[in-house]
Order: structure tokens, then C-alpha cells, then sequence
């Protein structure tokens, strides 16, 4: 019997019969430059159709010229059915129901993404997403605006499509028309709930009309706006109510705004922290609800779905990292799954960059035309030198292709520096990445040798046809006088827990990644736990503001000198902000544009603008980057043996770059 009791369970939608309980919604993924349906974008969703996904929504789709970017999936025109068509058969042929997201940003729209053109919102608010200000939509631009997504509706029905979904959250134009923060409006639009309501019920009947009464409906609201004097989750429970009464089948629950300070996507979220906004306006409901963000794991899926707080839940990202998680749940394979750990480094951070989606964890993700691993024609023995994550990588990649591999760690755990990443608070999932890889690595049956120093002759006397090098970095110390002095400690020597900070004032050099996250993990010393803080809450303990403070002021006074003028500069754009926000509320002072000019005794001096000044520093951290540590590979490059070299002791970078170097070192042995 399997140890799941909901997630897998069938389930219907007005006419629609779902086969299990797991929803893909809706990511503008930038596989399509020309926004039109292409091989790329419908290998992607074959793919997660095949691997058992129970209904996948593709989109947002614009619905007319200034509903976003025009590289966005397309629904304008009746020329983009005949593609969309072949979309929604691909998803549809392996089992999955395929549904359709109609989109229309409003002030969320950049004008240089849609030719120029200025975005059109209910009154012209500015945007911090954007930083541009929006033109008040006029009366009969309304009108055409609920007339462009019935038409898009309408359209996604004759592609084929077994549902259609409306955007009405995250702080997109119909949220807009329903926040009284954007929308001013004096006219039946705006002012009282209904009024502000009104436009999104328009469009809630106009898209019934559109495509009959058995046809599925769903709305995506926002659960709660977490935007000061916006839209909480009462007032979007009372919204959810108003749609099921204009016919929406199904109501998809997911976090705020773009805008807001709240963060709903990186990995410091708890997984299925958000469900409980499904949860809430569910109470309220008789159509089912889909619960939303980082629910990334099948367990935690099925126990929202028993618990009753959501009829349906959305995997979105942790389909990207792995498109066959449901077949691997129904077949009890849990251990062969790969979670996604909400890094957003080959999604969101991508995306933002206006690159094509693909995921740290599975190079494969979005280039699954390209990357086609087949078996090995003749199965070699195979090195690997590292067991960092793209040595992992490249050992599972190459076992799975059938090669006989041993991967060779000098210390005596896998994972390299997704271990030190782990260690700072809200950044634990990177263990669940090294957990993944070493299960994986199990199941492929790679010989895993820990705490094997390898030299060149173990790999010339062993036998082996061909090596991965993935032998990582080493911390780089820089010429700073003071640098002997017994305060001074290397970040990693402190995240490994190899060495401890002293005393009150702490200094880390060096502002980027690792410097934050060790300034981070350093300055929450002393802080109180999540279960410390429910204890105290619920009984009383403390008043908020003293708790808020137990959560965010530590023992230790922690400052980060930053060259540069920006502190994590080498953290992707969705991250970045909650890093720096994070610090702020841990009590971290950055200094940027301050250089590190020495070190003395219970001080670091630096200079900024040209004047010295003293930090006082009890323990000082070092954190300036790394530098490639590929001794073996220049030993072994003229061996005559197939080498292949990988991660970060090709270069130093992310863990993005380092594992599909090794999946792609995988893949040519
Ligand atoms: C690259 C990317 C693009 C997204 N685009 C959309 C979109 O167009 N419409 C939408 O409703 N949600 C969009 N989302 C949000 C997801 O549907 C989902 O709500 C979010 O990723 C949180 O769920 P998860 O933790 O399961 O990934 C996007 C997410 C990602 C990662």
C-alpha cells in the first residue's frame, strides 16, 4: 500500500477528471523568443506529462498587446490555436489534462517588452516592479480588456485544452483593479470592495460565456497580497466567494505581490508555509483549491491534501528539478526523486535575465532536445575525482548511462560547498540537494570511496578508462597584513564548524555570497529557534516586540567589509533582496566601498573614501572567493587517458555552471 493516501487519488473538474491531485502551474519559462509555440516548450511539457503530472497549466498567455511581454506564450489571434493545439495534444497524449493561464500584467508590463508601448493599469500608480508609471485605462479599454480574455479563452477551448485559468493574483491587473493601494478610481471600478471587484467578476462571466457551462474555469488569486494596505486573506476569501457564484470551477491559492517584502519563493520559505492561505479560503468554499509555493516534496503535498487544507496542490518548480516525481511517488521510489530546493538559479534568476529556464538540480530541464543521455555503447570504467556536486553529477549521469564508476572524496562526506552553503539560517535545503545526489548515486550503483586521497597512480594503476575531475576550489587568502594574526579565520573553516567565532565583534571580509550567508549564520547566534518562538508566543511569553527582536538580534555584532559598491553581487536577483533583507533584519552592517587595509590586534582598519577607519573585530572572517584547485588534472591531462574537467576546478562559480558541467561530462564519457 502506498504511503501516500491523496495525492495520487483521481479527482473531477465540472467536466473534467484529473488523475491525481498534483497541478504544474503556470511559468512563463522563455522557451519561446517569438512567443509562439515551438519544439523546445513542447519537449519541456511532454516530458512532465509523461512523468505523471495530473494537470498541467501552460502560460500566462498574453491575451492582447498590452498584457505583457511579447516573447510571452500567445493568445492574441486565432493564428496562435493551431499551435497551441499541438501544445495541449502533446501534454494530453501521456494522460495529463492540459489547461491554459490568460495573463494580463497591467502595471506589471514593461513598456520595452511590448514595443515600446505604456502599460495600462486602473489608475496610474507607479510600479516598483517595473519602475514605470502606468496609464489610467479608460472605460472602454475595460471593456476591451475583459472582451481580450474572453477571446483568449475562447481560443485556448478550440486549441483543445481541458481548462482554462484566469491570473487574477500576484499582483497582476486584476488584482490591481481589486487593491484600493492601485486602483483610485471613482468610477463603478473603484472605491468600495464591490466596485474594485467588479472588473475581475467581468471578466469571471465573460470567460463563462465564453466557453459554455461544462468547460472548467479557474481563477489564481492572490491568498494574501502582503502588501501594507492591500487585499489580506479575508478579503480575497470574500473575492473566491463572489467567482464561485459567476461559475469558477476551482480557485488556485497562491502568496502576494511582486512587490511586497514578503519572500514566497526562496528556499527560507518553509516548505508548504503558504498552504495555509489555501487553507483559509477553502473554509469559505464549495469548488475545490489548489495550495501554492514550495511545496516541493510528495509528503508534505499529500498531508495538505489529508489534512484538508487544499483539494489540489501546486508543484511547479519541484516539477522543473523533476519531471517523472509522480511516477516515481506511485511507483515507491521516493528516494530516486530530486526536490527542488527553491534556489531559483536556473529558474527565476534566469528568467529575469530574459534567459531560457533550466534548474541547478537537472541541466536538463528546458533543453531536453538537446541533452538526450542514451546508454553507453561500450561501458567503461570511469573515474570521478570530487564528490562536490559536480563530481556528483557527473558520477550519476555516467552510472545511469551504464559506464562502472567510483567517485573518489577526500573527506568523509559528499556534497562540497552545498554543505558550507547549507549552514547559514533559511538555506538547509542544499542538504536535501547533497541527500538527493547521494541516493541517486546509491541507486546507480557508483562506488563511493570517502576519505580517499587520490593521487595520479591510483588513477593510472586502477585501471580506469576515463576521469572526471571535479577536484572544486580552495578558499583564496588575500595579501592583507594581519592575516596571521590567531583572530583570523577562513569562512569555510567556520561554516564547517572546524573553527568558532570569539567573542562580541565580528568582522567577515568579503560581501558576497559566502560572506553574507557566514555573516548571517554568525549573527543569528543566539537567536531563538521557530519552535522557542511558538512556544513563547502562544503561551505568552514575551510581548511581539521583544520576540521579534529574541528572532533577530544575536550575541554576536557582526559588520561585512565590501570592496564593491553592493554587497552579494554573485547572488542571483530573486535571492539577492531577501539576503540583503535578511542581514538587515539580523542587524549585519555591510560596508561597501570599504577596502580591508589591515588587521590588528581587536581591529580591522579599512579605508573608504580615501580615510582610514577602525572596526573593532574579536574574530575577523575572510571570505574574498576562491581559486581553482586542479593539480591533479594538469598530472593527468597528457596520461593518455580520456580526462574530462568540471565545477568549479575548471573555474569557480555557482553550482548552476558546476553541475551541468558534470552532467554534460557525464554524458560524453
Ligand atoms: C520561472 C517561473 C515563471 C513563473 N511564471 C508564472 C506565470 O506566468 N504565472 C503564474 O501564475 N505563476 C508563475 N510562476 C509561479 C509558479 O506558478 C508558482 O506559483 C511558484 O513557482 C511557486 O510554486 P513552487 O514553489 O511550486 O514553484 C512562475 C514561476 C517560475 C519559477
Amino acid at each position: 500500500m502506498t504511503l501516500l493516501k491523496k495525492l495520487l487519488t483521481p479527482m473531477r473538474i465540472n467536466d473534467l477528471e484529473l488523475r491525481n491531485r498534483v497541478v504544474m502551474t503556470a511559468m512563463h519559462l522563455n522557451l519561446t523568443p517569438e512567443g509562439k509555440v515551438n519544439d523546445r516548450i513542447l519537449a519541456f511539457y511532454e516530458e512532465r506529462a509523461r512523468g505523471g503530472t495530473g494537470l498541467i497549466i501552460v502560460g500566462g498567455c498574453i491575451v492582447d498587446d498590452l498584457a505583457g511581454a511579447h516573447w510571452m506564450l500567445d493568445l492574441r489571434d486565432d493564428s496562435c490555436i493551431e499551435g497551441h493545439a499541438r501544445l495541449a495534444q502533446a501534454i494530453k497524449r501521456h494522460g495529463a489534462a492540459a489547461g491554459c493561464q490568460l495573463y494580463h500584467a497591467g502595471r506589471y508590463a514593461h513598456s520595452a517588452s511590448m514595443g515600446g508601448r505604456q502599460s495600462i493599469a486602473p489608475s496610474p500608480v507607479p510600479s516598483r516592479f517595473t519602475g514605470e508609471e502606468p496609464r489610467e485605462m479608460t472605460p472602454e479599454e475595460i471593456e476591451l480588456t475583459v472582451r481580450s480574455y474572453a477571446e483568449a479563452a475562447a481560443r485556448a477551448k478550440r486549441a483543445g485544452y481541458d481548462l482554462v485559468e484566469v491570473l487574477a493574483g500576484t499582483g497582476y491587473l486584476i488584482s490591481q483593479f481589486f487593491s484600493p493601494v492601485t486602483n483610485l478610481r471613482t468610477d463603478q471600478y473603484g472605491g468600495s470592495p464591490e466596485n474594485r471587484m467588479r472588473f475581475g467578476l467581468e471578466v469571471a462571466e465573460a470567460v463563462r460565456e465564453a466557453v459554455g457551462p461544462g468547460f472548467p474555469v479557474c481563477f489564481r488569486i492572490a491568498g494574501n497580497d502582503f502588501m501594507e494596505g492591500g487585499n489580506t486573506n479575508r478579503e480575497w476569501a470574500e473575492f473566491a466567494v463572489e467567482l464561485e457564484r459567476r461559475g469558477v470551477d476551482l480557485i488556485s491559492v497562491t502568496g502576494g505581490w511582486h512587490e511586497t517584502r514578503v519572500p514566497q519563493l526562496p528556499m527560507s520559505v518553509p516548505r508548504g508555509g503558504l498552504a495555509y492561505l489555501a487553507a483559509r479560503i477553502k473554509e469559505r468554499l464549495r469548488v475545490p483549491v489548489i495550495a501554492s509555493n514550495r511545496i516541493n516534496d510528495v509528503f508534505v503535498a499529500d498531508e495538505i491534501l489529508r489534512m484538508e487544507m487544499a483539494d489540489l496542490v501546486a508543484m511547479a518548480r519541484a516539477l522543473i528539478a523533476d519531471p517523472y516525481l509522480v511516477q516515481k511517488a506511485s511507483e515507491e521510489r521516493y528516494d530516486e526523486i530530486t526536490h527542488c530546493i527553491g534556489c531559483n538559479q536556473g529558474c527565476f534568476d534566469r528568467i529575469f535575465y530574459l534567459q531560457p529556464v533550466t534548474c541547478m538540480l537537472n541541466p536538463r530541464a528546458g533543453r531536453e532536445l538537446e541533452y538526450r543521455p542514451e546508454r553507453a555503447a561500450e561501458p567503461k570504467r570511469v573515474a570521478v575525482i570530487g564528490g562536490g556536486p559536480a563530481g556528483m553529477k557527473a558520477a550519476l549521469t555516467a552510472a545511469e548511462r551504464g559506464h562502472q564508476v567510483t567517485l573518489f572524496e577526500k573527506r568523509e562526506v559528499l556534497g562540497g560547498q552545498l554543505n558550507l552553503a547549507a549552514v547559514p539560517p533559511g538555506r538547509e535545503e542544499f542538504w536535501t540537494a547533497v541527500e538527493d545526489l547521494e541516493a541517486q548515486l546509491d541507486h546507480a550503483g557508483v562506488e563511493v570511496c570517502l576519505e580517499t586521497e587520490v593521487t595520479p597512480e591510483t588513477i593510472l594503476e586502477g585501471g580506469f578508462d576515463a576521469v572526471v575531475v571535479a577536484t572544486g576550489a580552495r578558499q583564496a587568502v588575500p595579501p592583507i597584513p594581519g592575516m596571521e594574526l590567531p583572530q583570523v579565520a577562513m569562512a569555510w573553516d567556520i561554516l564547517e564548524g572546524k573553527r568558532d567565532p570569539q567573542g562580541k565583534y565580528v568582522v567577515v571580509i568579503g560581501g558576497g555570497a559566502v560572506g553574507s550567508e557566514t555573516a548571517m549564520y554568525i549573527a543569528s547566534i543566539g537567536t531563538i529557534s521557530g519552535d522557542a518562538l511558538l512556544y513563547l508566543f502562544t503561551n505568552r511569553g514575551e510581548d511581539v516586540e521583544t520576540l521579534r527582536e529574541l528572532c533577530s538580534r544575536g550575541i554576536k555584532r557582526v559588520t561585512v567589509v565590501e570592496m564593491l559598491d553592493k554587497a552579494c553581487r554573485d547572488v542571483g536577483l530573486s535571492t539577492r533582496w531577501t539576503i540583503l533583507q535578511d542581514m538587515r533584519n539580523l542587524g549585519i552592517e555591510i560596508r561597501t566601498g570599504a577596502v580591508a587595509r589591515r588587521i590588528e590586534e581587536g581591529r580591522v582598519v579599512v579605508e573608504v573614501d580615501g580615510r582610514e577607519e577602525s572596526i573593532p573585530a574579536d574574530t575577523v572572517i575572510i571570505a574574498v572567493g576562491s581559486c581553482s584547485e586542479n593539480s591533479l588534472y594538469e598530472q593527468l591531462k597528457d596520461s593518455g587517458l580520456e580526462v574530462h574537467l568540471v565545477g568549479d576546478a575548471r573555474e569557480p562559480r555557482k553550482a548552476l555552471e558546476a553541475i551541468q558541467e558534470g552532467y554534460e561530462a557525464g554524458l560524453r564519457v
